[in-house]
């Protein structure tokens, strides 16, 4: 029942050095059991907001701890991430920027985050959630003062300065065939052409139950067209809590993990699945999404759901 890699694909989690968590045994002893998870996401240490909260200043201390703590179990690190809308400090969003001045400061974040942690990393999420759903860019403060440009200022930063790790253009809302897919589908073709260092596309996979696309692998089939590779980067499936029917909910979700890791399993450049955190009990999504959680394979007391077994049976 173990599946870290499995079939040469890689099952991972997202992971924060939060002091209590990790030396909360359960929590540790499951994220560093090597043959449940092969990679790590640090969660929110290598974010803006927390490598460089003041210009210039920069502190990864957290990061390096969940970083170095992961690669000490054996785990492949996903980096994320080096330029989105969230979490930046105020000094980057109430900033007055020209495009001369901003694409400096987004040159000197990318290149120092990436530079630190050289070697390490074996995929970066460069650019996360670049679109809105209706496949417009969204208008973040690198959007607004540097256009599209700012993905490839990024990029090639990030080449330049960790020229080993492969580099993920990242996305929620892009599993199925959609104008968001489609628009983050065609700036990857766009890159490409382009000889802009680019390597995959990231799908996050914050899904809802009853509603996962019925044609994820029609959509995976298009992107490994391209010639980019995937990976699934923050899979979590969620509902309405508590279920009304806790049993039927939970095998309801198990099926809906397995019909997504099946399409991962089956597409030939899908390198692999990451869950963003695996416990119910760490998980983001009942801070954000009210009323919603039970999104996650291990429940809040660290026992295996459903969910987990319909992964591992069909990885
Ligand atoms: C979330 C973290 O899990 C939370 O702890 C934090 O408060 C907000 O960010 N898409 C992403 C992730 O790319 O970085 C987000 O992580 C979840 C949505």
């Amino acid at each position: 029942n173990s599946f870290a890699v499995r079939r040469g694909k890689y099952f991972g989690t997202a992971g924060d050095w939060v002091y209590e968590d990790v030396m909360n045994c359960s929590w540790a002893r499951i994220a560093t059991d090597p043959s449940e998870f092969g990679v790590l996401t640090p969660g929110n240490s290598q974010k803006w907001d927390s490598t460089e909260a003041t210009q210039g200043v920069f502190n990864f201390e957290t990061a390096d701890n969940i970083t170095n703590w992961g690669l000490k179990y054996g785990k492949k690190i996903r980096g994320h991430t080096l330029v989105w809308h969230q979490q930046l400090p105020d000094w980057v969003t109430g900033g007055t920027w020209n495009a001369t001045t901003l694409k400096a400061v987004l040159k000197n974040h990318v290149t120092t985050v990436a530079t630190h942690f050289k070697g390490k990393i074996f995929h970066w999420d460069v650019v996360n959630e670049p679109f809105n759903d209706d496949g417009t860019f969204r208008n973040s403060i690198f959007y607004q003062i540097l256009g599209e440009s700012y993905i490839e200022i990024a990029l090639r930063a990030a080449a330049a300065a960790d020229p080993a790790a492969k580099l993920y253009i990242n996305d929620y809302n892009v599993e199925g065939v959609n104008a968001k897919s489609t628009a983050l589908l065609n700036l990857f073709k766009k890159l490409k052409a382009c000889g802009v260092p680019v390597h995959g596309i990231g799908v996050q996979g914050h899904l809802i139950s009853g509603q996962i696309p019925g044609d994820i692998e029609v959509n995976f089939n298009r992107i490994v067209a391209a010639g980019a590779e995937i990976y699934i980067t923050e899979l979590d499936i969620r509902m309405v809590v508590p279920p009304a029917n806790q049993t039927a909910a939970y095998e309801q979700q198990a099926a809906e993990y397995a019909i997504v890791t099946k399409a991962c399993k089956v597409t030939g450049r899908c390198i692999g699945i990451t869950v963003w955190n695996f416990t119910d009990k760490n998980s983001w999504i009942p801070s954000v999404f009210a009323g919603q959680g039970d999104a996650l394979p291990w429940d809040k007391n660290f026992q295996k759901k459903p969910a987990y077994y319909g992964i591992a049976k069909t990885l």
